[in-house]
């Protein structure tokens, strides 16, 4: 049985995870518009990913007696100043998401939910790979500069499945 601030806590990780499942997917959307097909599709497939993790959220609190609630999402920002730009908010929204679960963990500990903690550290490395990944891609964007751009979108199409 989970404590009623875990609940809480996990609640508001399913919140996030929406969150940052709609923010990746506008981002998506605007990279589709602009004509950049490989990066839509990495963030299209991102999305995904976010909606997966939420998924993971609420089926756990559910076997652990909670009740997950499905939560309002907040409109994303619908414009990007360029690819560079939704990268970079893309890495600074991993890394709040990479506090949040730091402070399950963290709680996990206080409370000694060993079964919280046990089953968080999937997030734990999650987290740190997708740090990684989009840490990478805005090192590649930096080597190649805006007239690379082109062959970037190509080559992005071929990093999905690594991580
Ligand atoms: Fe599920 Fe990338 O946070």
């Amino acid at each position: 049985m989970l404590s009623k601030k875990m609940l809480n806590i996990l609640n508001d990780q399913v919140a996030k995870e929406v969150y940052a499942s709609h923010l990746y997917l506008s981002m998506a959307s605007w990279a589709e518009d602009q004509g950049f097909d490989g990066v839509s599709a990495w963030f299209y497939a991102q999305s995904e990913e976010e909606r997966e993790h939420m998924l993971k959220f609420v089926r756990y609190i559910n076997e652990r007696g909670g009740h997950a609630v499905v939560p309002r999402v907040d409109q994303p920002p619908a414009e990007f100043p360029g690819i560079k730009e939704a990268f970079e908010a893309a890495l600074e929204h991993e890394k709040m998401v990479s506090g949040a679960i730091n402070d399950i963990v963290e709680l996990s500990l206080k409370e000694k939910d060993y079964a919280t903690n046990n089953w968080i550290q999937w997030f734990v490395a999650e987290q740190r790979e997708e740090e990684d990944s989009v840490q990478g891609i805005l090192d590649k964007l930096e080597l190649l500069g805006k007239q690379g751009l082109y062959v970037f979108d190509r080559d992005i199409m071929s990093m999905r499945g690594q991580d």
